[in-house]
């Protein structure tokens, strides 16, 4: 071999796990993961869900529901999304803004027993509301029976002021409807929560990884698909505009969901808007895919998991909303899970 050759060696810095350390280009604050809940008030006790292994439904008032916030507390998670189950679907998805609402109930006694310490996102969308399964209001249309955009507009709103009257940091609407960030700004301001801020499900695909999200919330759309309001998987472009409507209309923060089929979109809308946060959604098929891999045998749990969130990050992410963020969380801290 001639003198000198090769001339550069990479695997000098990949040696021991200590030098790996050193040198790693992407790193995870657990104070960027954020955890969905979900509280059903139909239940007494906490009960397992299956779509979710490893997940629960929590009574909105219950102690577990509190022990659950504070063991993520405890280990720097400080962020959650709140998902509701109401005892009844309605045609106007009246649940979803009752001031005893699932998600209210559980904010109420959360601010009760925690105070402000932890950050409370609240999905806000109609889906596992209404006895149609849509996120929208359906109505009778030329074409047959449509989501219903601007009628749709109205509920939010109240769903949004109601969300926050009862103690929400963020409002998160997942909807897909147009114009539903600056329909929940105005609400919001008029109502006078002027800090309450909008993280803006503004990327949002139509995508088959959602499934199990849709048994856990039984919010499957009773007719047809999702695909009037949701993104086209082929569209990068779809994604970008609806970035630049939803800076334009107020968002605080942008999303971009699901991760994984969409890192280009992540990297592409961190590039364009680099002066707002971005979250991304790693969804419920994703955290089952790593599940179920590992159940089976065929990963190492903690590899993949954290192989995903670092891609996550890697593409551009400032947010990362995850079923594993409890257990990320541990390893990153050095707990042992
Ligand atoms: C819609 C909503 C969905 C998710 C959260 N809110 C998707 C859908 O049913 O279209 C998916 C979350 C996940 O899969 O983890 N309200």
């Amino acid at each position: 071999m001639l003198p000198g050759f090769p001339v550069s060696r990479p695997r000098r810095l990949r040696a021991r796990r200590a030098i790996r350390d050193l040198t790693a280009g992407t790193h995870i604050a657990v104070s960027s993961l954020m955890l969905p809940v979900f509280v059903d008030e139909r239940l007494k006790v906490p009960v397992s869900i299956e779509a979710l292994l490893g997940h629960q439904y929590y009574p909105p008032e219950s102690s577990e529901l509190v022990e659950l916030f504070t063991e993520a507390l405890n280990l720097g998670v400080k962020s959650f999304l709140l998902f509701g189950v109401p005892n009844v679907k309605d045609d106007k998805a009246t649940r979803a803004y009752a001031d005893d609402g699932p998600v209210q109930k559980a904010l109420r006694n959360l601010r009760r027993e925690l105070g402000w310490e932890p950050v409370i996102a609240t999905d806000l969308c109609i889906c596992n509301y209404t006895s149609q399964g849509h996120c929208g209001l359906v109505s009778k249309c030329r074409e047959g029976l449509c989501v219903d955009n601007d009628s749709t507009l109205e509920v939010y709103k109240k769903i949004a002021v109601s969300q926050a009257e009862a103690g929400a940091d963020i409002i998160a609407p997942s909807g897909m409807m147009d114009g539903q960030v600056a329909a929940i700004r105005e609400a919001l301001d008029d109502a006078g929560y002027h800090n309450v801020a909008i993280m803006a499900y503004s990327a949002k695909f139509a995508s088959n990884f959602y499934g199990p999200f849709r048994d856990v919330m039984d919010s499957s759309p009773r007719f047809g698909d999702r695909s009037s309001y949701q993104l086209d998987p082929r569209n990068a472009w779809d994604a970008i505009r609806e970035i630049y409507l939803d800076v334009m209309e107020g968002a605080d923060i942008l999303m971009v969901k699901p991760a994984l089929p969409y890192l280009d979109i992540i990297r592409l809308v961190k590039e364009k808007i680099d002066y707002l946060p971005l979250a991304a959604y790693n969804v419920s098929g994703e955290y089952m895919a790593v599940e179920l891999l590992s159940r089976q045998g065929y990963a190492d749990k903690a590899g993949l998991m954290m192989e995903i969130l670092y891609s996550i990050r890697r593409a551009g992410a400032d947010i990362i909303i995850t079923y594993h963020a409890l257990e990320a969380a541990k390893l990153l801290q050095g707990v042992s899970a």
